[in-house]
């Protein structure tokens, strides 16, 4: 990893102090131990627990201090502690020389004036003393006095090589365990959860990959579900955004034949499955079109061709529960999206957040303007899927060219996918085919959405039923006839859709 590097660098870049946010408190201090552990400048830890100590002198497992050494050479002894902050900077910047010293969670005691005061004596001594303070805290405020003697650093997450490594680390770990026996484990699950597994932490990946294994002794397609339900509570459990395991496969969607094209064409680029940045990553796109026609099944379907997780957010909700704190949530929203990519982020009716009746327009504005610019700026693999069934509602703005990468209409489906999507409903049904001709029916059900055509199938299925007999042409023929279907009733509406969608979109099927 680099951060071994880049650690290295920056504290032998002369700054006098550094500052490190982190969780991941021990593998810091194990990487810097291990830079400086031996070399020839000091290296002092500070805790509140255990004041000041020089690690030269303790073992290796701990921070307490045992024998050996000089300890009056570095002007520690057992005797005197330094818990307190105060004097422990002062005897630093009294009697330390040449040392590192890490700070551990010294952020609640940085804002006293003295405190602060003794840090910046210390950092402006840097040059004559040679000590480099490192604060090492989940979340450190610098105070602006001492801002510029600072630099700081956030530590790199994993990337995906690096969390397959830690998979085959642990594999290897379980076999040595288990008297040499191999894990059991499914290559694609492995994939997938090196894939699901990004924007964590190592330490957090190790502990999930752990679970994973240890839960079944093996490495399979449910650990990848459990893993990112784990992984969704830790980063965005009380937000706005909601995990949803119902992703679907297109072979569960009839139609949609240019959408699956487009994704197809860009999966690979999307993952980064080798590396190459050349391409844009693709950002979001637009399901816009008729109620019922496969709208929301087509959303879910991204995810689940992708292979990766479906994040929904409730832009609808957003008003309702969070009542003045709106735009807030959907940052805290959109941030959590980005540190589960890669995953799609699914806006269902997004019409519906934007002008929620009561809310003001002011915020329900501002609210589009976050996910926009957020869209435009986002560099993570985080995919927008947005679905609308009506376009009076729609803002100029979020239709526009350029702000997502293609606006897909979703009409009628013709006679053709009204085939397939029969099919797949009957055969989800386990029904057999020999009575059923299927060329028929679909030419009868002119003007069926997906929906209306899944219900004819249900309710011709209770009538064969009730009538002791398989399901067959003649009885679906029968719901067909019996069904006003929705395009009739809104004609009108429909009309002007595909007036709208003609020059703005592109046919999803
Ligand atoms: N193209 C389709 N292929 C298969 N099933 C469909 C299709 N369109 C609609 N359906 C069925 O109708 C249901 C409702 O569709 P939905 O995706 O909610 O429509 P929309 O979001 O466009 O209003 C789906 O869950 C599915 O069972
Ligand atoms: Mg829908």
């Amino acid at each position: 990893m680099t951060d071994r590097h880049n650690l290295k660098l920056l504290i032998e870049s002369h700054f006098p102090i550094v500052v490190l946010e982190t969780h991941e408190e021990q593998r810091v201090v194990d990487l810097i131990k291990s830079l400086y552990g031996k070399k020839k400048r000091g290296l002092q830890v500070w805790t509140a627990s255990e004041g000041l100590k020089n690690h030269l002198l303790t073992s290796t497992s701990g921070l307490s201090l045992k024998g050996g050494g000089n300890p009056h050479e570095y002007g520690v002894t057992q005797a005197e502690p330094t818990i307190d902050p105060d004097t422990m900077l002062d005897k630093v910047k009294k009697s330390i020389k040449d040392s590192i010293i890490l700070l551990l969670d010294f952020h609640p005691y940085i804002d006293d004036p003295k405190t602060l005061r003794l840090v910046k004596e210390i950092a402006q001594q840097y040059y004559v003393n040679g000590n480099t303070l490192v604060f090492i805290s989940h979340q450190i405020t610098v105070p602006e006095e001492i801002e510029r003697l600072c630099v700081s650093y956030h530590l790199s997450v994993p990337s995906q090589a690096e969390i397959f490594q830690i998979i085959v680390d642990e594999a290897k770990t379980w076999n040595a365990k288990n008297g040499n026996q191999t894990l059991k484990v499914d290559k694609k699950a492995v994939k997938l959860l090196a894939q699901n597994l990004l924007g964590l932490t190592t330490s957090d990946a190790k502990r999930f990959i752990r679970n994973a294994i240890y839960n079944d002794d093996a490495i399979t397609h449910s650990d990848v579900t459990e893993v990112m339900e784990a992984k969704y509570k830790l980063v965005a459990k009380d937000s706005i955004l909601s995990f949803d395991y119902d992703t679907v496969n297109f072979s569960n969607v009839g139609g949609f034949h240019a959408l699956k094209d487009w994704l197809n064409k860009r999966k690979h680029f999307f993952l980064n499955a080798d590396g190459n940045t050349q391409f844009d990553i693709p950002k979001g796109i637009m399901l816009l079109g008729v109620q019922g026609c496969g709208k929301s099944l087509a959303a879910k379907a991204v995810a689940g061709v992708w292979g990766i997780p479906l994040m929904r957010l409730d832009f609808g909700a957003i008003y309702d529960k969070y009542i003045g704190n709106t735009e807030k949530n959907i940052r805290e929203a959109l941030q959590s999206a980005e540190s589960l990519s890669p995953c799609v982020l699914w806006v269902d009716e997004i019409e519906k957040g934007i002008n929620s009746g009561d809310a003001d327009s002011g915020t329900s504005g501002r609210v589009l303007g976050t996910l926009l610019t957020w869209m435009a700026e986002n560099k993570s693999r985080v995919f927008v899927v947005a679905t609308a069934n009506d376009i009076q509602s729609l803002p100029p703005e979020l239709v526009r060219k350029g702000r997502m990468d293609e606006i897909f209409f979703v009409d009628l489906p013709d006679v053709d996918s009204r085939k397939e999507i029969l099919s797949l409903h009957i055969e989800k049904r386990d029904i057999r085919f020999d009575k059923i001709n299927l060329d028929q029916v679909a030419v009868a059900s002119e003007g069926f959405s997906g929906a209306e055509l899944e219900q004819v199938v249900v309710s011709a299925r209770y009538a064969s039923h009730a009538d002791g007999e398989q399901l067959n042409t003649e009885k679906i023929l029968e719901e067909i006839r019996q069904t006003k279907p929705l395009s009739v009733v809104m004609d009108k509406h429909i009309g002007q859709l595909r007036e709208w969608a003609r020059d703005r979109t592109v046919s999803a099927n």
